[in-house]
């Protein structure tokens, strides 16, 4: 007869299985990103928002106008995203259909809203994004962009290409979003400012955001030549091209959002120095928009950050995001030895650094 397994047995063959439970659900973690990526792609979202209420998977359908669009696949689709709470199921008490209607996820996904993160997902998913990380092990035996090892280009080839529009709209999205939970919980932060430069501002939303909510700052968008060459105008927002790693127009405040973590610390320190010269030695400061990585801190946002540190190592040569210790140290090289880290209702961090 079988002896009964001892107590500690049982709790070494519970954690095993919970074990087997997590491999399994990280093997197949990608599912939740292209279940996503396909409800962007068809617009779910947007049908039903447009609708103004829940509907049938064959409402749904109808709106997704293709002729042999598959109803089943719909409803599985429908099914698997109802479960990760991304839409909600309700069913219809006279016909006993399920409806689905949006829940505070699917909200996020709604293309036709100005706070939407629907370009980010599709960015995210881009077929040469998804190749970059099949080449993460390379980044670590080899260094270098697994974006570069998939493609045989970068990031910013691909950015000038024909993914230009795909890569503006995913960073304007997310700018939109902190710049929104900056702006309303932190307007002290702009105050007594006359100019601003956003440094590497892309296509010049966030500076046109800090300048619509505060009309008396003048605002400079700095760019690489290609890229402010087609931003779209801004009253208040003057586009100017150039090299942040050669010289950083002058302003009383120097603004980065989303920068720093694309590079290696000496290359900071280089666009740092730049940026110290660019500002009034007592008056001056910069801010920066960025991850902060907080092993301790808030778990769901530093999880965030953690998969951002992941992902600028599998799609930039040296980028990473760094802890406190990390920004202090690499502030204090760049010429800025005071800073102070606000946290904002967003996965970045707002650092305001002075030169000292
Ligand atoms: C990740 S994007 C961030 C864009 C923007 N700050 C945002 O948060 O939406 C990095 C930006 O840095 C710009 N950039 C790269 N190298 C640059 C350089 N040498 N001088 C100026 N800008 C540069 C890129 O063109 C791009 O717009």
């Amino acid at each position: 007869m079988a002896t009964k397994p001892k107590l500690k047995e049982q709790e070494e063959e519970a954690m095993l299985l919970q074990g087997q439970a997590d491999i399994l659900h990280y093997t197949y973690n990608f599912v939740e990103s292209m279940a996503l990526k396909c409800a962007v792609e068809l617009g779910i979202a947007d049908i039903i928002n447009s609708q103004g209420q829940p509907l049938t998977v064959h409402q749904i359908t109808e709106k997704i106008a293709s002729p042999a669009a598959d109803i089943d696949n719909l409803s599985r689709l429908m099914r698997f995203l109802v479960q990760k709470n991304l839409f909600e199921a309700t069913t219809d008490t006279k016909s006993g259909d399920l409806l689905y209607g949006l829940t505070y996820s699917s909200k996020w996904l709604l293309r036709s809203e100005e706070q939407t993160l629907a370009p980010l997902v599709r960015l995210a998913t881009l077929p040469s994004h998804v190749a970059s990380w099949l080449c993460l092990s390379q980044c670590i035996k080899d260094g270098g962009s697994g974006f570069e090892k998939a493609n045989g280009f970068s990031l910013y080839d691909e950015r000038s290409g024909n993914q230009r529009s795909c890569f503006d709209e995913a960073m304007a999205c997310i700018s939109r979003i902190v710049m929104k939970a900056i702006l309303s919980n932190y307007r002290d932060v702009f105050d007594g400012v006359g100019s601003i430069v956003d440094v590497g501002g892309g296509i010049g939303i966030s500076v046109a955001e800090i300048v619509k909510s505060h009309p008396h700052i003048r605002g400079i968008n700095f760019d690489l030549p290609d890229v402010v060459a087609t931003a779209p105008t801004y009253p208040g927002v003057t586009h100017l091209g150039g090299d942040m790693f050669n010289v950083i127009p002058n302003g009383d405040v120097i603004f980065m959002k989303a920068i720093l973590h694309n590079w290696s610390d000496e290359k900071c320190v280089t666009i740092l120095k730049n940026c110290r010269r660019a500002i009034h030695e007592r008056k001056g400061k910069i801010i920066i928009v960025d991850g902060v990585l907080q092993p301790d801190g808030d778990r769901k946002m530093d999880t965030v950050v953690q998969r951002y540190d992941l992902t600028m190592m599998a799609q930039t040569p040296s980028g990473k995001e760094r802890t406190e210790a990390e920004w202090k140290k690499l502030l204090s090289e760049g010429g800025f030895g005071r800073h102070e880290i606000i946290k904002i209702p967003s996965f970045l961090a707002l650092i305001e650094a002075y030169p000292e």
